[in-house]
């Protein structure tokens, strides 16, 4: 643990305290704290033209049910364990035509973004919730979710979970559903009507930190961003970016992730903006340049890319663009310890 010591003539010291398992922190403090953030993992951008015909592969070769989830993890190639940033997994998961994926639950929470669709839909908590291009559905710790494809085509999404924030608490639980598929004892779109209206229930509190409302529907969150972007003048750091919200508090949409839609007219070019959190994009609509660090590529509908915490990041759009994206922000306002900087 101690290589290069500041003090090599108390190596003798040294050697005691590792044998009583201690260690001087006046060795190792800078690596502890340090006037700027280290950056964890790299930028990195995949392709959807190159993820896709593996998923399809993938589905030829093993089913939803012996696969659980049929998902390819998106591994930052900057870190040495799965997970696209160090505190967030992402993955890519297709379920074929006819297929479920069966009813489970844990406490990691989770994001879909939905990529490609002809039908289908996620439950949660016995709501079931329509899966759509560009849907947002929520899964928050503990709740019970399946998914099951109901259409003709391929059903494939984002997944984004808090996975590498939840086991590094050590508070990993998981459980299986009895039955393949969860009872559906809730009208479609329930939550949403309850708490997303503008309205909530008159009696009764919503218990968790998570949101209450499980689908916010693309046709409603494209609809309002165009209605903004049409009389506000974009940002210069972000364009025209809106922040998926919980009704109850305006904060985000899960204690640990927070998303957000963005859009940028043909064109138009952020300034640079770097941020504590790590965030993970996913291209909706258009085509452009992405700057993340020292990294940069073309990017086109259905990418995926992810900027590392405190990395510098500038979007150039070559046609109109809608851009999803998520974070570990949420768990880190709520710890007290977000910061970002503008260029
Ligand atoms: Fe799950």
């Amino acid at each position: 643990m101690l290589e290069k010591l500041k003090y090599p003539a108390l190596r003798d010291a040294y050697d005691i305290m590792a044998r009583a398992s201690a260690v001087p922190l006046w060795e190792i403090y800078d690596r502890l704290v340090s006037d700027q953030p280290a950056v964890h993992g790299a930028p990195h951008l995949w392709h959807y033209a190159q993820m896709r015909p593996l998923l399809m592969d993938a589905g030829t070769r093993i089913s939803a049910t012996e696969a659980e989830r049929r998902v390819i993890a998106l591994k930052n190639p900057g870190l040495d364990r799965p997970g696209i940033a160090q505190t967030l997994f992402a993955g890519l998961q297709l379920v074929m035509p006819g297929e479920i994926a069966t009813a489970h639950r844990h406490s990691q929470g989770a994001i879909r973004f939905v990529l490609e669709s002809t039908g289908g839909y996620t439950a949660v908590n016995g709501e079931r919730c329509e899966m759509r291009r560009g849907d947002l559905i929520t899964t928050p710790s503990w709740a019970w979710h399946d998914h099951e494809n109901t259409g003709a085509g391929p059903l494939v999404w984002l997944d984004g979970l808090d996975v590498p924030l939840v086991n590094f608490f050590g508070a990993k639980f998981a459980e299986d559903h009895p039955q393949d598929q969860q009872p559906i004892d809730r009208q479609p779109d329930d939550s949403a009507s309850r708490w997303g209206a503008g309205l909530r229930p008159f009696h009764g509190q919503h218990a968790t930190p998570a949101s209450p409302v499980l689908s916010y529907p693309y046709a409603t969150t494209r609809a309002a961003l165009e209605r903004v972007a049409s009389s506000d003048a974009p940002d210069a750091h972000h364009g025209w970016k809106m922040i998926y919200t919980n009704p109850l508090d305006g904060g985000h949409i899960l204690p640990t992730i927070a998303a957000f839609l963005q859009m940028l007219p043909a064109g138009f070019r952020t300034r640079p903006w770097r941020t504590t959190e790590a965030t993970v994009f996913a291209v909706v609509e258009g085509s452009g340049t992405a700057r993340i660090g020292d990294a940069e590529w073309t990017f086109t509908e259905s990418d995926v890319f992810v900027a590392p915490n405190w990395t510098w990041i500038a979007l150039e759009a070559h046609t109109d663009c809608v851009i999803f994206s998520f974070s570990d922000r949420s768990a880190q306002e709520r710890l007290g310890i977000w910061r970002a900087e503008e260029n």
